[in-house]
């Protein structure tokens, strides 16, 4: 059988905390192998020739975790952003980020930028990372920024088609194909919510830190599995 490889794929890197607490370990051990583990699969998607991957890194509702956890997941991923950079433009790979800025510190805003800046000519795919992201801030924004639109004669009533809104999101992407959560719950928790309309759901109880290459393996077998009829019906 000739794989189908999904054009975008999408994960909610769930259960780092599971994975510390059940070694005595404090729940920030496991956001940084959390860390390690998407640099191994964000690596293996694009070898793969997966065109784009979305992750859910931090959602606007997880600022209500202690300080210490929040203070370290912004150093990490500050770390992170350092430590991967070179190998992302090696690759090729455009980031971009999804989110509102705000209530991110300065240093965190400024290597978004940076890594945005500095990869947005790259065509050999895209990472996109969401962070103080939730989908229906998203689609609010979007709504607004199009209503603003509409008032000023920019565009008119009639040229608002799902196509257009796509435009006002964070990032203009193409839909998710497969959304991946790991830890064994089954919520899509406010991710992507637009892009996700079509998307194939694929639920593990693998914890993000143990989820490796062949754990990526097994989704995309069950993805190309599934019959995609898009509403329609398949011809027999
Ligand atoms: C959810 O697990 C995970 C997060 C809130 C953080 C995700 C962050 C990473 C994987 C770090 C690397 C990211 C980037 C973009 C460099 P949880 O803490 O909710 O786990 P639990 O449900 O077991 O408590």
């Amino acid at each position: 059988m000739n794989e189908v490889v999904p054009s975008h794929v999408a994960i909610i890197m769930d259960g780092n905390g599971r994975w510390a607490e059940k070694r005595k370990m404090k729940r920030t051990k496991g956001h940084q192998m959390g860390a390690k583990a998407l640099k191994r699969i964000s690596e293996y998607v694009y070898d793969k020739k997966i065109n784009v991957l979305s992750v859910f890194a931090f959602s606007t509702e997880n600022w209500k975790r202690d300080k210490e956890e929040v203070d370290y997941l912004m150093d990490l991923f500050l770390k992170s952003f350092k430590a991967n950079f070179d190998t992302i433009k090696q690759k090729g790979v455009k980031v971009v980020f999804s989110g509102i800025k705000d209530r991110l510190n300065d240093k965190v805003i400024k290597a978004m930028e940076k890594m945005s800046e500095e990869t947005k000519n790259n065509k050999n795919g895209i990472f996109n990372i969401c962070l103080n992201y939730g989908g229906q801030d998203e689609i609010t924004n979007a709504t607004k920024r199009i209503s603003k639109d509409v008032k000023d004669g920019v565009i008119s009533c009639d040229d608002i088609t799902p196509a257009l809104l796509n435009k006002y999101l964070f990032n203009d992407l193409p839909p998710i194909d497969l959304l991946i959560r790991t830890s064994g719950e089954y919520r899509i928790s406010n991710f992507m919510l637009w892009q996700m309309a079509y998307a194939e759901l694929y639920f593990t109880d693998t914890l993000w830190p143990d989820f490796d290459e062949k754990e990526m393996d097994k989704a995309l077998l069950a993805y190309n599995k599934r019959d995609r009829r898009f509403g329609g019906v398949t011809k027999k």
